[in-house]
C-alpha cells in the first residue's frame, strides 16, 4: 500500500554545521550561522533539515564521537542556540532531524570514562570489553578508519572494541541498560520537539556475539569485521523495541545509515508492516567501482552499473518499503564531479542530476552546495586535509605505494570526504563569505566563480533549477508515489524511465554523456501526447511525437504524457 505519509513528500537539506556558516569569526560554522540562513532553505523548497551532530565532543570525527548527548559543542553555541533554532525553524515551517550517533560514543563520554575504570563497575558492560588472545588483540579486526578494531586499556586491562577511531568506542547494545539510556535520551530530543532521527551505522549494533576473525584481502593487514557486525543477530529486535519504546510514540521521521544492504535487507529495516524505521540509505550506488582498496581509487562511474543499481532499488521497494535518494554527503565526494562532470558541462550536468533525484520515488537529500553546483577541492598537498579518515588512509597508501606519491594523491583527491567539507559557498567575498577569518579547513578555490549570490542573481543558475525541480516534485504526486517504469535498460549513456501514478504518467529522459545520444523512445509511449515541464537545456521545446529523440550532452527532460 501506498499510503500518504509526510515524510514521503519531504525534502530534506543536509547541513554539516562547522562548514555551513560562521556566524562569530572563529572560522568554524554555528548555529547562529543556520539561523541566519534558514530562509535560503525555505526559499529553496526543501522542508526538512537533517542536521549532522551538535552534541558536545572532542571531535575526533568532526562530532559523531559524542562527550554528552544533552549538550551542544561549544564551538557551534549553546543548548539556548539549539531552541531558537528550532523555534524559529518551525515557525518557517521547516522540521529539523538530528543524528543519532549510538553505535559508539566519544571515550570521554561519561558512561566510558566510568566503563574503563575497572572490571568491576556498573558501566564496564556499556561497551564491549575482551580479553586479548596470546597476547595481543582479541580477533583480527581492522576499523574503518585504519589500524586494529580493538585497543589495549590499562587500567580495564581488557582490549575495548572501536569499529572507527580510537576514541569511538562501541556501545554493547546487548546491554539493556544502555538500550534504555540511548532511548531516555532520544526521548528528551523527541521532547523538545526535533522530528525524528538520521541515524548513524544503525545497522552495526548488534554484533555477532562469537566475535571471529574476519577474512584478509591479499595485500591487507586486518580482517573485515562487517560481515560480523552488520544486520547483526538481534539487530531487529533492538529496532522494533526502540520503535515500541520510542519512534512510535511520535509523528516523526526516521532514516537509517546502512551500508553494505541489499534490498531485502532494506524491506526488514524499512518496510511498511515492520514497525522499524521509515527508510534507510542504501550503498549500493556510492560503492560502485570498489576494489582491493575499497574506495579509495579514481575510476569513473559506470553507468549501466548504476541505472541497474538505481532500477533494483525503485522496484524492490515499490509499494513495500521508502527509498532515501541521495547523491552526495558529508562522506561522500561531490556528486557532480563523481556523477556528472565539473568542467564544461558542469552546470548542466548538475541540473541532469538534480533531475534524476526528483524524479525518482523516495525521499530526496540535498548535501549543502549541492543545489548550486559546488564541486571536489583540488586540494593539492595532504597537510590541506582534514578527515581522520583521509590522513590515515593517506598513511596507509603511501606505505602501500611508496614510488607513486601521486597516485595516492589523485585516489585521495577524488574519495576524500573534505571534497564534502570545505566552506559553504555563499559568495565571493574572501573566504567564500562564511566566514570573515581563516575557515578551519580551507574553501575551494572556484568559489569566486560558484557561490550561491551569483546563482541567486541567475535564473538559469543550478539553485533555480533545484527550485524548480522542487515545485514540480510537489506539484506531480506521481513523481512521489507513482511506479518506476524503466525503458532502455541496454542503452549505455541514456537513463530513461516513467513514472506512473493514478491517471498521471511523467516521463523522463537523461543523457549521461557528454556527447549527443539518441533515445529510442517505445511505441505505446510515443503515441501519447507529450507536454515538456522541465529541461535544463534551454533550446528544447515541445515536440511532435516521434520513436527517438536525440539529447544534448547531459540534458534531461521531464515530460507530462497525455
Ligand atoms: C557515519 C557518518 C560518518 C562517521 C561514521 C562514524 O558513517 O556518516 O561521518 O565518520 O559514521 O560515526
Ligand atoms: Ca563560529
Amino acid at each position: 500500500m501506498q499510503s500518504k505519509k509526510w515524510w514521503k513528500e519531504a525534502i530534506v537539506y543536509q547541513i554539516y554545521p562547522r562548514s555551513f556558516l560562521d556566524s562569530n569569526s572563529d572560522g568554524i560554522g554555528d548555529l547562529q550561522g543556520i539561523i541566519k540562513k534558514l530562509d535560503y532553505i525555505h526559499d529553496l523548497g526543501a522542508t526538512v533539515i537533517w542536521l549532522c551532530p551538535v552534541y558536545d565532543s572532542p571531535n575526533a570525527d568532526n562530532g559523531y564521537d559524542i562527550r554528552d548527548y544533552h549538550a551542544i559543542m561549544k564551538e557551534f553555541g549553546t543548548i539556548e542556540d539549539f531552541d531558537k533554532l528550532l523555534s524559529i525553524a518551525h515557525q518557517k515551517g521547516l522540521k529539523i532531524v538530528m543524528d543519532l550517533v549510538v553505535n559508539h560514543t566519544s571515550d570521554e563520554h561519561k558512561w566510558f570514562r566510568k566503563s574503563r575504570q575497572n572490571q568491576e563497575n556498573e558501566y564496564h558492560n556499556y561497551y564491549i570489553w575482551k580479553d586479548g588472545k596470546n597476547k595481543a588483540a582479541p580477533n583480527n579486526w581492522g576499523a574503518v578508519f585504519g589500524g586494529p578494531a580493538w585497543k589495549y586499556d590499562k587500567s580495564a586491562k581488557q582490549y575495548y572494541l572501536h569499529l572507527f577511531a580510537e576514541k569511538q568506542p562501541d556501545l554493547n547494545w546487548e546491554n539493556e541498560k544502555v538500550r534504555h539510556g540511548v532511548y531516555d535520551m532520544m526521548s528528551w530530543w523527541l521532547e523538545k520537539g526535533v522530528d525524528g532521527f538520521r541515524m548513524d551505522v544503525i545497522n552495526a549494533i548488534s554484533k555477532d556475539q562469537r566475535f571471529p576473525d574476519g577474512e584478509v584481502q591479499p595485500g591487507q593487514k586486518y580482517g573485515n569485521s562487517w560481515n560480523y557486525v552488520s544486520n547483526g543477530p538481534r539487530i531487529h529486535e533492538f529496532l522494533q523495541e526502540m520503535n515500541r519504546e520510542v519512534l512510535s510514540k511520535y509523528d516523526i521521521m526516521t532514516v537509517g545509515e546502512t551500508s553494505g544492504i541489499t534490498t531485502e535487507d532494506a524491506l526488514k529495516y524499512a518496510g511498511f508492516d515492520r514497525n522499524e524505521l521509515n527508510m534507510v540509505f542504501q550503498f549500493e550506488h556510492v560503492e560502485l567501482g570498489s576494489d582491493e582498496n575499497g574506495k579509495w581509487n579514481d575510476k569513473p562511474v559506470p553507468i549501466p552499473e548504476l541505472k541497474k543499481i538505481i532500477t533494483r532499488w525503485q522496484t524492490g521497494l515499490d509499494r513495500k518499503a521508502w527509498n532515501s535518494l541521495y547523491l552526495g554527503n558529508h562522506d561522500q565526494p561531490r556528486s557532480v564531479s563523481r556523477f556528472g562532470s565539473d568542467g564544461k558541462y558542469r552546470e548542466q550536468s548538475a541540473k541532469l542530476l538534480a533531475t534524476l533525484l526528483f524524479t525518482l520515488q523516495g525521499t530526496p537529500y540535498i548535501y549543502q552546495g549541492e543545489e548550486i553546483g559546488m564541486t571536489n577541492v583540488p586540494f593539492q598537498t595532504i597537510d590541506q586535509y582534514r578527515d581522520i579518515e583521509t590522513l590515515n588512509t593517506y598513511r596507509k597508501l603511501s606505505a602501500q605505494y611508496p614510488q607513486d606519491p601521486a597516485r595516492v594523491m589523485r585516489y585521495i583527491r577524488a574519495k576524500s570526504r573534505d571534497n564534502a567539507r570545505t566552506p559553504m559557498q555563499w559568495d565571493s567575498s574572501p573566504h567564500a563569505g562564511f566566514s570573515s577569518v581563516k575557515p578551519w579547513i580551507s574553501e575551494n578555490p572556484n568559489y569566486p566563480e560558484i557561490n550561491v549570490e551569483k546563482s541567486l542573481s541567475d535564473p538559469h543558475s543550478v539553485y533555480h533549477f533545484y527550485q524548480k525541480m522542487i515545485q514540480l516534485r510537489k506539484a506531480y504526486p506521481a513523481l512521489i508515489y507513482g511506479t518506476f517504469l524503466p525503458f532502455g535498460e541496454e542503452e549505455s549513456k541514456t537513463f530513461c524511465y516513467q513514472r506512473q501514478w493514478k491517471d498521471q504518467t511523467l516521463l523522463i529522459l537523461l543523457n549521461f554523456s557528454e556527447g549527443n545520444a539518441s533515445v529510442p523512445i517505445p511505441k505505446a509511449i510515443a503515441q501519447r501526447n507529450r507536454k515538456l515541464l522541465i529541461s535544463n537545456d534551454s533550446t528544447r521545446a515541445d515536440q511532435t511525437l516521434s520513436q527517438s529523440i536525440t539529447l544534448q550532452p547531459f540534458e534531461g527532460n521531464v515530460y507530462l504524457l497525455g
